[in-house]
């Protein structure tokens, strides 16, 4: 039994008490919706087999509103999980960032944490430098401040099959032997510690409300405009004002220029910052899901978390949209068609395909024999939710369990704002790549955000101009304080994004009489006819002393390639004397190729340029790493 003082509890936790229930909280940090989708998961199946369990699922960025709260609260936690992703260069998610930097840094008197039993499951790629960081370093502290080890720390990793990872992690035989007999005890009123329900997979759903009609208002109701505080739950419409294609015609692929209007919304940004953008699926891909479904898209509808009086349904969920709403626009703006499927999503399918033969293999996809079928037919091609939906034409769900159970909640996508500020205070510049490309199945993935800015119609050609729900993310990619610093930028490709905003800002300073430090810039790019972007611009800011050097890397016009780390080891000396003393090195790009190869060539000139050996030149970057002064924004 799990017991906390009366007189810390909320009437709520009081509430649970004496219902007999214990209470279960489910933490999660996410970038992309996958550790809540796992955190949910976690507390449907907790929820199944305990009824004596009050689960809550809980957003790390709202537990508590200021860190001075942390420490009481979390002292009032009994069982808890933490479901917590690792992105970009080892980082916390956003949600994630307040919270992990009072656990880990901000807790100078340790606080003490005996009454907490908890496990945690990390999400990363294996691919990437720092796998599953945060997840580690949080199961770590929890277990030096007293908390109890439930389980293993579980290690998601992204590149494979995360799902399998994450049932592994709390299902599989091995575990089921010690988690669930664990939970037994936790969960289980003494009674009945001798039954052991059997793993049960529940299938959430939303109860569904069909309405006649729907207001214009009600459709953009979760959007703040004016001066309601922006973030990722609450984006702010703004419309695009320029859009044009920045590689020639010469090049196969495509990398867009575009900018949001941000004046008379209470959007603000720094040099540096990202922006979220939350696109819309094209029309042609609602419509087939519209009729896989076999609903009109005009259908107006609203979905809810609770029984007709009010009551929580038995797995309730928050809704992902607001409603009511019609099908065309859940579908076109909430909802993530795209994605390969979750094996929870083909155990929903499965339950409704009326071919006894489709059932029958959605099921085996699931199943531990259909594995390899599962990793090859699903995750290794790239089939879409919609291109399997197309293959079970049978299998349609009602609409309370497709939102709730199947498609994901579609996720903004971000890019590092190319623009400064001090330069476009009423516009948030985007440099955007576009995806695209045959999937294994032959179908043609376009990417849904970058596919949308390339069909964007902007304010200066048409009254009808395209616009999107977007909000700020800051970061800590900044330049230095002191302008004299010397800097170092390295961005091949779409890299280039927040240094063209760096520059901007340097121009800026410059035009008020500041004296600026050295610069250097690496680009890189295929070809300097088709993908020089910003070319006329990058050549100014030399002219006008903003870069004093700009060094490109040009990897398709030579027989060898030719990439921005070659050009790095021609010009060891000069790059490590700006570095060495004061300076900054940014580094901007791909995480995987790119920025990992980088990495390698910074420490093998540190090696030869300081005469020292690798694990001694290995302490110099990392030391350039804690200073602030080796800044990474990777993707
Ligand atoms: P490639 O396409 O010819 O291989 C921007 O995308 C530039 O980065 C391109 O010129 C691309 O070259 C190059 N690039 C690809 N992989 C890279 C890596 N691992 N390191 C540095 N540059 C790379």
């Amino acid at each position: 039994p799990l017991m906390v003082p009366k007189s810390l509890m909320t009437k709520e936790e009081e509430e649970d008490l004496g219902s007999g229930k214990s209470r279960v909280s489910i933490f999660f940090g996410t970038q992309t919706g996958n550790a809540e989708g796992f955190a949910k998961a976690l507390a449907e199946e907790i929820k199944v087999r305990y009824e004596k369990a009050a689960v809550k699922v809980i957003d790390l960025d709202d537990y508590a509103a200021d860190d001075d709260q942390y420490e009481e609260k979390l002292k009032k936690e009994t069982l808890s999980f933490f479901c917590v992703a690792t992105y970009g260069d080892g980082e916390p998610t956003d949600n994630a960032a307040r919270f992990y930097k009072w656990f880990t840094e901000g807790t100078e008197e340790d606080i003490r944490l005996q009454q907490l039993t908890y496990g945690v499951f990390a999400l990363g790629n294996r691919q990437y430098e720092h796998f599953n960081k945060i997840g580690i370093v949080l199961d770590e502290d929890l277990s030096k401040k007293g908390a109890k080890r439930l389980i293993e720390v579980g290690l998601g990793d992204d590149d494979q099959s995360i799902e399998d990872d994450f049932n592994a992690w709390f299902v599989s035989d091995s575990l089921k032997e010690s988690l669930w007999p664990e939970l037994d005890k936790l969960l289980r009123g003494e009674e009945d510690t001798s039954v052991v329900t059997p793993y049960k997979a529940a299938i959430p759903e939303y109860r569904l409300v069909i309405h006649d009609f729907i207001s214009e208002k009600s459709m953009d109701s979760n959007h703040a405009n004016g001066n309601a505080a922006i973030d990722i739950h609450h984006p702010c419409r703004a419309d695009v004002a320029v859009q044009r294609e920045l590689h020639t015609p010469e090049s196969d692929r495509s990398c867009i220029h575009l900018e949001f209007d941000i004046s008379g919304t209470s959007i603000r940004y720094e040099t540096g910052d990202h922006v979220g953008v939350y696109a819309e699926n094209h029309a042609e891909i609602v419509e087939e899901a519209a009729k896989l479904l076999g609903h009109s898209l005009d259908l107006v509808f609203s979905i809810h978390a609770d029984k007709e009086d009010g009551s929580p349904l038995e797995s309730s969920l928050p809704p992902p949209f607001p409603g009511p709403c019609t099908l065309g626009a859940a579908l076109a703006k909430y909802t993530d068609l795209l994605t390969p499927p979750r094996k929870s999503a083909l155990v929903a399918l499965a339950t409704y395909a009326t071919e006894p033969n489709e059932a029958k293999k959605l099921k085996h996809l699931t199943s531990p024999d259909g594995k390899n079928e599962y990793s090859q037919w699903i995750a290794a091609s790239q089939r879409s939710l919609l291109e399997v939906m197309s293959a079970f034409p049978s299998a349609k769900p009602p609409l309370g369990v497709f939102f709730a159970a199947i498609a994901p909640r579609l996720q903004p996508r971000y890019y590092s704002i190319s623009s400064s500020p001090r330069l476009a205070p009423n516009r948030v510049h985007v440099t955007c790549a576009l995806v695209y490309g045959p999937t294994p199945t032959g179908r043609i993935h376009r990417g849904l955000c970058s596919t949308w800015m390339k069909n964007a119609v902007p304010a200066e050609k048409s009254r009808v101009r395209s616009g999107a729900p977007i909000f700020i993310r800051a970061s800590n990619f900044k330049l230095p304080p002191n302008p004299l610093t010397p800097i170092v930028m390295v961005g091949p490709g779409t890299g280039l994004a927040p240094f063209r905003g760096f520059l901007q800002e340097r121009m800026a300073l410059k035009e008020d009489g500041v004296e600026l430090g050295p610069s250097l810039l690496f680009f890189g790019c295929r070809n300097r006819r088709m993908d020089f972007i910003y070319e006329d611009e990058l050549n100014n800011f030399v002219d006008q002393g903003v870069i004093s050097e700009l060094i490109v890397a040009f990897s398709r016009e030579g027989a060898q390639k030719e990439y921005v780390q070659h050009k790095i080891i021609e010009t060891a000396a000069q790059f490590w004397n700006l570095i060495k003393e004061e300076g900054y090195l940014y580094v901007c790009g791909d995480a995987k190729g790119m920025a990992r190869d980088v990495h390698r060539t910074l420490h093998t000139i540190v090696q030869e340029q300081e005469g020292v050996s690798s694990s001694e030149a290995e302490a110099i970057v990392k030391k350039l790493q804690t200073e602030g002064r080796y800044l990474r924004d990777v993707w």
